[in-house]
């Protein structure tokens, strides 16, 4: 299955459910100083999770355009150190504005995950925040999962925000275990072991942070989902690096072509160039350019990073 159909696949499901497809936003957000840049399927729909904007559906789909190299997302560091974090991806997404909420969520990526995308339910794992005792009684419940496999974690990990100020809420994470040997799995590899990746990330949201630090409650409780394309596509293609599917093998080849070298000897570098191009791309053609201060000067240093990798 290659990483389009896998990307229809997602956008189709949730379209079944009612859903409306909405095209992703630029990667330079449109009307919000609080980002440089975009980092989540959310950002769009900031005004309408704080009540400012009523939308005509109340049930969303999309696939989501995201760079995350600044402010509280930011992941450069982890480029050419592991191969499933990148400055540049795709996040696929559900949202309920005001509509479904905990329960269809969870049924419905699970339902996902597992009937349509056959993901191995012995290798799935779900997190959910430790106060959120209904998303920890509601997982067995709706998807009949080992109750073994569902973790309570704390805020680091299970309540999930924007940024500094904005929506925000307790979240639950579906992670798989990519490792060899599935005996090997315990629960206290997840969100510390590299062998167990996020894949979907299920927010409830029903806060706003304020600037002083405080959380109010919203007016409505929504859904904001996430899900990493690159990594379920690497998955569903039975690979354990991002960079070995269908999303970057152009591009890791014509590297080869362009350098005379080889990705299997000089992993790292060809990681690094390959992630800071599709950044460096999508940022320039939605409206961004290398400059000398605060966006611009992002995709500079990015430019000079992948330029010093090679
Ligand atoms: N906003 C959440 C995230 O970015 C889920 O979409 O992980």
């Amino acid at each position: 299955m290659d990483a389009k159909q896998i990307r229809a696949d997602f956008i189709k499901f949730f379209q079944d459910k009612d859903h409306r497809f909405i095209r992703s936003s630029p990667v330079v957000p449109v009307d919000d100083p609080t980002l440089l840049f975009t980092n989540a399927g959310m950002n769009q729909f900031k005004p309408i999770f704080m009540g400012t904007n009523k939308p005509e559906y109340s049930r969303a789909v999309n696939t989501q355009k995201c760079i995350r190299v600044s402010g509280k997302h930011n992941d450069l560091e982890e480029v050419g150190v592991d191969t499933f974090h990148h400055t540049f991806f795709e996040m696929l997404g559900n949202w309920s504005f005001g509509d479904y909420y905990k329960a269809e969520a969870i049924q419905w990526a699970w339902e996902l995950f597992t009937d349509v995308w056959g993901l191995d339910k012995n290798r799935l794992w779900a997190t959910v925040y430790h106060e959120d005792d209904e998303a920890f009684d509601l997982w067995p419940k709706v998807t009949g999962i080992d109750p073994a496999r569902v973790l309570k974690c704390d805020k680091k990990d299970n309540f999930w925000e924007m940024g500094e100020t904005g929506p925000c809420g307790p979240c639950s994470e579906i992670h798989y275990y990519i490792g060899d040997d599935p005996s090997k799995q315990t629960a206290d590899g997840v969100n510390v072991s590299d062998q167990y990746w996020e894949l979907w990330n299920l927010v409830f949201i029903q806060n706003n942070r304020l600037e002083d630090g405080s959380l109010e409650e919203l007016p409505e409780k929504h859904v904001d989902t996430g899900a990493g394309l690159e990594r379920i596509v690497t998955v569903l293609q039975g690979k354990t690096s991002n960079y070995e599917s269908d999303l970057f093998s152009t591009i890791i080849s014509k590297t080869e072509e362009l350098t005379g070298k080889s990705y299997i000897d000089n992993a790292a570098p060809f990681q690094v160039i390959a992630d800071h191009i599709r950044m460096l791309s999508f940022s320039i053609a939605d409206g961004a350019l290398p400059s000398n201060d605060g966006r611009g000067y992002v995709l500079r240093r990015i430019d000079r990073k992948s330029g010093s990798a090679g």
